[in-house]
């Protein structure tokens, strides 16, 4: 044997052995400074005005638009897996119900207050959020309300945004959470709510940092909600924007907004930091959105990546990142993955 040719001429530094710490799972679960927990998923739910249907989307793999009706049974299987918290998303399908202003958004017999009701009767503990935007239900196609040569109109958009925002709450929405990026609306929501004696009891989540990009293709599939002309540039941000994400968030929460979200998540983790900094107090939610889902879904189906053991790193980054809540369309199966031996 010729073992001392092979020995290093400096000996190891003793700070420079770190492996005595992560060797086990035991111990590599330690070195997570918090672990995924179901009460942290919020599963998003397509409503559809088609009370008796369940349709699959191609583009969300496992995901389905679910008329009223079916939507119960199908909820209550998660809740039984415990699931604790929804985010509803309208679509309206049927003809000639879409309309300059987004009228079917707080329809009485529309696809939210509906499902709102519904959900709140068979699940009483279930917490209910309800997305706030107009682009599902304008003819348009645009979150808010446009002036004849199509830019937004901030002061009527606000205006209808906190009607719809009030109105689920007033449905029994426990928290609305508006995504249309139009400048003014937090602060609106939580006066219209104050007025409505519905403040105290609705936790309003804005989507604060919420950019603009290739990433919400497979949801406007599923929610029908593309904007007929133009895109969302001039209201949501631009990806390179850290300084005006930070100003939105300060923002919102000086409107009044309980808790703030940051969107998409995998893509913006820096700003997810930013968002638990700035707004250290308050709950900080992050949305791994449609487009970002049905990668990790492609890749997996390639044999590029396994879905599991990505779905939980990706998750993993959120809470390295500060994110206390995620909104996320794999949530049914985090919560039988969460029964399981988590892969350590
Ligand atoms: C509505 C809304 C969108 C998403 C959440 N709320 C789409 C958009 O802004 O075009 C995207 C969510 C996802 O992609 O999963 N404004
Ligand atoms: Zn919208």
């Amino acid at each position: 044997m010729h073992t001392a040719e092979y020995l290093p001429e400096q000996p190891t530094e003793i700070s420079s052995i770190l492996q005595g710490g992560y060797n086990h799972p035991l111990l590599r679960s330690w070195q997570h400074e918090r672990q995924l927990t179901k009460d942290m998923f919020i599963f998003p739910l397509f409503v559809s005005d088609k009370e008796n249907e369940e349709e699959p989307i191609p583009s969300l793999p496992n995901i389905k638009r679910f008329g009223v009706n079916k939507l119960i049974p199908y909820v209550g299987g998660l809740v039984k897996k415990g699931l604790k918290a929804v985010i509803l998303f309208g679509v309206p399908l049927k003809e000639g119900v879409k309309d300059p202003v987004g009228t079917a958004a707080d329809d009485p017999n529309g696809p939210v207050i509906m499902a709102i009701k519904a959900l709140r009767a068979a699940f009483p503990e279930l917490y209910i959020m309800c997305d706030v935007c107009l682009c599902e239900f304008t003819s348009h196609g645009h979150c808010g309300v446009l002036y004849e040569d199509g830019s937004i109109n901030t002061r009527l958009s606000v205006r209808r945004l906190a009607a719809v925002a009030v109105n689920y709450a007033k449905a029994g929405a426990n928290s609305v959470a508006p995504s249309d990026m139009v400048d003014g609306r937090v602060k609106a929501i939580k006066q219209g709510l104050v007025d409505a004696g519905l403040a105290h009891k609705t936790f309003v989540m804005s989507y604060s940092a919420k950019f603009s990009g290739n990433l919400y293709g497979p949801f406007r599939d599923a929610a029908c909600s593309s904007p007929g002309q133009g895109d969302r540039k001039c209201y949501q941000l631009p990806s390179g924007g850290k300084g005006l994400a930070r100003r939105a968030l300060l923002r919102d929460i000086s409107e009044g907004a309980d808790g703030i979200l940051v969107k998409p998540s995998t893509f913006y983790l820096d700003i997810v930091k930013e968002a638990s900094a700035i707004c250290q107090d308050y709950p900080v939610g992050c949305y791994h959105v449609s487009g970002e889902y049905a990668m990790l879904h492609a890749a997996a189906e390639k044999g590029v990546v396994d879905l599991k053991t990505i779905a939980f790193e990706a998750h993993y980054g959120f809470l390295r990142a500060g994110a206390r809540i995620i909104i996320s369309y794999f949530t049914p199966e985090f919560l039988e993955w969460l029964d399981e031996p988590v892969p350590m």
